[in-house]
């Protein structure tokens, strides 16, 4: 189950809290257990597909959406009418399902608006490509869902050519840089939305900004310490993120926990694991049932409703929708502001953006990134 807590640090110099308290991880854990064994039962109200409006003037660009809760997501929002952009490592596969979703939609309605747009965000030399050609469109987008995740189980450390932790860089870093390099578009496709596809396993991360790689030696590596922690980092960049938004930006930033899913999740998983993961289908979602608080973030009415109250009040976290589609309350790790404030500087110093970037974006002005084109 990962490794144990570190306990607060006693020295009288060293304040810094180190990671997890025994209390805090417990609980932790009792909430992903939780999630586990009654996530059926908290989303038995919710209809299956999700039934959604017309939206048809809805542009969304969705990463990761050749496979699991991305794909799912992309080819609902796709017939309910969206013009859906696949960001994606594997053109050639988006292709192959857009071929497929065509000739099983031909006949039920108009052809779905769906194209492709390569990114692969362990590079940001890639994201920052990607975001340049789509901002040079000066169209307008109204949802962005950083989808896209690794969770490489029981695999050793590995690095991103940028030399980020490949956890961190994938599920945090790379969609971060994204969000903010296409706040133009967002601002113009307003009133818009960042969706950020978190996960229940952020209640047993802890982010040590100084170490941000997990290579100081304070916290031993395990891959569920880089999924844990990058999960709680997007969490804490989001909700500074939303409050640094201006309400006119009209831009919003939620947060979802898709359940525990039955996707390619676990294709790195040791065989005999993956036979228990293929026994135990009742209590896991399908990739269908789990894309369904992603798309009720994107498209509910309601959500902007959420995200107002968390920037009107002094509430430290952004919104955060759980599996059952309810908004509900991340970590007590996720409410501590000073620490949400480092991830903030910390990670805008590792995707090379200056402090005041959202700012200078959305009065119109050209930012430099370090990554990118030279
Ligand atoms: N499944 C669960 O139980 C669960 C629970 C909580 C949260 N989540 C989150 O849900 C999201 C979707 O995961 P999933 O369960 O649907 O897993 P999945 O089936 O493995 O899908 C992950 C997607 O991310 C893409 N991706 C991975 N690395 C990438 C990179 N470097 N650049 C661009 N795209 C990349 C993959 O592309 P390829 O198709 O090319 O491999 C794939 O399309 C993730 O953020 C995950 O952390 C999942």
């Amino acid at each position: 189950m990962g490794s144990p807590p570190s306990s607060f640090s006693s020295s009288k110099a060293d304040k810094r809290k180190q990671g997890l308290g025994w209390v805090e991880w417990l609980r932790g854990w009792f909430y992903v257990i939780h999630e586990f064994l009654f996530q059926r039962i908290m989303a038995s109200h919710l209809q299956n597909p999700l039934p959604l409006p017309p939206l048809h003037d809805l542009t969304c660009i969705i990463t990761g959406s050749t496979s699991g809760i991305g794909l799912q997501t992309a080819r609902q929002l796709a017939e309910s009418g969206a013009h859906v952009v696949m960001a994606v490592r594997n053109p050639k596969a988006a292709h192959e399902l857009i071929k497929k979703w065509q000739d099983e939609w031909s006949g039920k309605g108009l052809p779905l608006h769906i194209e492709v747009m390569e990114l692969n965000l362990l590079s940001l030399d890639s994201v920052v490509r990607f975001a340049e050609a789509w901002n040079a469109r000066l169209g307008p987008l109204h949802v962005l869902i950083n989808n896209a995740g690794i969770f490489a189980i029981g695999e050793p450390q590995r690095f991103s050519n940028d030399k980020y932790e490949e956890h961190m860089q994938v599920n945090h870093l790379a969609p971060a840089l994204l969000s903010i390099l296409l706040l133009p578009s967002l601002k113009r496709g307003s009133p818009s939305r960042i969706i950020n596809v978190n996960s229940i396993m952020h209640y047993v991360g802890f982010v040590d900004t100084e170490d941000m790689n997990v290579v100081a030696g304070r916290r031993k590596y395990t891959s569920l310490v880089g999924y844990s922690s990058s999960k709680l980092a997007q969490i804490m960049f989001s909700s500074t993120l939303q409050k640094r938004l201006p309400a006119e930006a009209g831009i919003n930033v939620v947060c979802v926990s898709p359940g525990i899913v039955h996707t390619n999740v676990a294709r790195d998983l040791p065989k005999f694991i993956q036979v228990a993961y293929h026994l135990i289908p009742y209590f896991l979602f399908s990739a269908q049932e789990g894309s369904r608080s992603t798309l009720f973030a994107s498209t509910d009415a309601q959500v902007p409703e959420y995200c107002g109250m968390s920037k009107a009040s002094k509430w430290p976290v952004c919104t955060f929708i759980s599996h059952d589609c309810r908004p509900t309350n991340p970590s007590e790790e996720a409410h501590n502001i000073a620490t949400s404030n480092e991830v903030w500087g910390r990670t805008l110093d590792m995707i090379g953006l200056p402090s005041d970037v959202v700012e200078r974006l959305l009065e119109g002005e050209a930012v430099r990134c370090r990554y990118g084109p030279a």
